[in-house]
């Protein structure tokens, strides 16, 4: 008995640190979600997770991903895999990248630093939001990794043109200017909420915080979360608990038109990537106004409900712009099979958000750098069993529409 026993017999060594723990649970995009979804106060996990009105797009976002299926060749040499692209003449490991997500600390004391030297690991681009929480110098100063900055455009042009200043002069590579957020989204978990930024202490909020010790004390015990970019200006730096909307309200410029992307060229001299188009139409506009990049987007589902899934405009997008600008597919994906899918269909690459955002809440930096791999082996794995060594094999070929 005791020698059937002994040969089946495996003993991980107990992990005494709790952050290990926890991400050896995390076997998918999900497990990370369920983590930070424990760990996080919900006001603070509803603001990540959520999307607008009743959460159409942003469901649709994923399930868009499943309506393709791999048409995979077998019996070809399969021993190397090579996974590296570039855009914009800037190398990486993968076809990912970070997207931008404001208030980054919130996740995580850490916040953007802990995001961008992982991606600088992986080899990819990490972006930073204008709503960021760590200023564009503090970043640049602990990552030599490709950096990408992304604008808004505020009412006072001065400030965003004195922003791309100092992004170029801290090394930033490229530049997101974010089209689709005329007005904010209505985002229903944080209106039930009374979701603010900074996170206001209430009664709900204590007993929310109190109910979360790991964070709360992780927020406590750090410097107060701003508006890092912003704060020097004579602007609203975040300091203050005001809600989303009624800040966005107060700082965007919702007459943004095609004429801005003009203006962005002039105070811009590197890529620019439009992040939010949401139609042929606009991408086809947006390629005659001399744009680099085009960002399907939708925000993550966070803006316009029943807005398309970004996965479905890859291949009429590329259809009608042809080989005129870089095409990124942003919001939804949740694995490497979802960008070897993407790229097939024609993206240059693909980028997430809420995905190292739940790995930043549930494990930091080191969460963020399993999750990352996650995504490497996925590209890897769906490329060796779909019989494509390189990215320049992921054509239309491999994927069908399901029917
Ligand atoms: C919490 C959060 C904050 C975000 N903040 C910004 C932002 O400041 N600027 C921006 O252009 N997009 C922002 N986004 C949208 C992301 O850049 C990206 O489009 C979206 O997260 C992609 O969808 P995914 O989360 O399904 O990967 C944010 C998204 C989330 C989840």
């Amino acid at each position: 008995m005791w020698n059937a026993f002994w040969s089946v017999a495996s003993f991980d060594r107990i992990a005494l640190d709790p952050v290990t723990r926890r991400l050896r649970r995390c076997a998918s995009v999900d497990d990370y979600r369920h983590i930070a979804r424990r760990r996080l106060p919900r006001g603070v996990f509803d603001y990540i997770d959520g999307g607008a009105e009743d959460e159409r797009t942003l469901a649709k976002n994923s399930s868009a991903y499943t309506d393709y299926e791999f048409v995979p060749r077998v019996l070809r040499d399969m021993s190397s895999i090579d996974t590296s692209t570039s855009l914009f003449g800037i190398d990486l490991s993968m076809p990912l990248v970070c997207a931008p997500t404001g208030f980054t600390r919130i996740a995580h004391s850490h916040g953007e630093l802990a995001v961008a030297c992982a991606a600088a690991r992986a080899g990819i681009p990490w972006s930073l939001s204008t709503m960021g929480t760590r200023s564009i110098e503090d970043v640049a100063a602990v990552s030599a990794g490709s950096k990408w900055f992304q604008v808004y455009t505020w009412r006072d042009r001065s400030m965003v043109a004195d922003l791309l200043r100092r992004a170029a002069d801290a090394g930033y590579e490229a530049v997101w200017l974010t089209v689709d957020t005329a007005v904010l989204g209505r985002r229903e978990r944080d209106v039930r909420r009374g979701m603010t930024l900074p996170p206001k202490l209430g009664p709900g909020t204590l007993i929310d915080g109190v109910l979360h010790p790991a964070w709360t004390w992780d927020f406590l015990r750090h410097e107060p979360i701003t508006f890092a970019n912003v704060a020097d200006y004579d602007t609203d730096d975040g300091s203050t608990a005001v809600s989303l909307a009624e800040h966005m309200h107060r700082q965007f410029d919702d007459a943004l038109s095609w004429d801005d992307v003009d203006w962005l060229r002039s105070v811009w001299d590197g890529p620019i990537v439009l992040k939010g188009i949401q139609s042929v139409a606009d991408a086809k506009q947006a390629v005659a106004v001399g744009v680099d990049g085009i960002g399907l987007s939708n925000h993550g589902g966070r803006q316009l409900d029943d807005a398309p899934a970004p996965v479905s405009l890859i291949e009429p997008v590329r259809q009608e712009i042809g080989e005129q600008a870089v095409i990124i597919c942003d919001g939804g994906a949740r694995r490497g099979s979802d960008v070897v899918k993407a790229v097939a269909l024609g993206a240059d690459a693909v980028s997430i958000g809420r995905p190292y955002l739940y790995a930043l809440g549930a494990g930091g930096e080191r969460g963020v750098d399993q999750l990352l791999e996650f995504f490497r082996e996925g590209i890897e794995r769906t490329m060796a069993l779909t019989g494509r060594a390189t990215l320049a094999e992921l054509d239309r070929s491999l994927v069908t529409r399901r029917v």
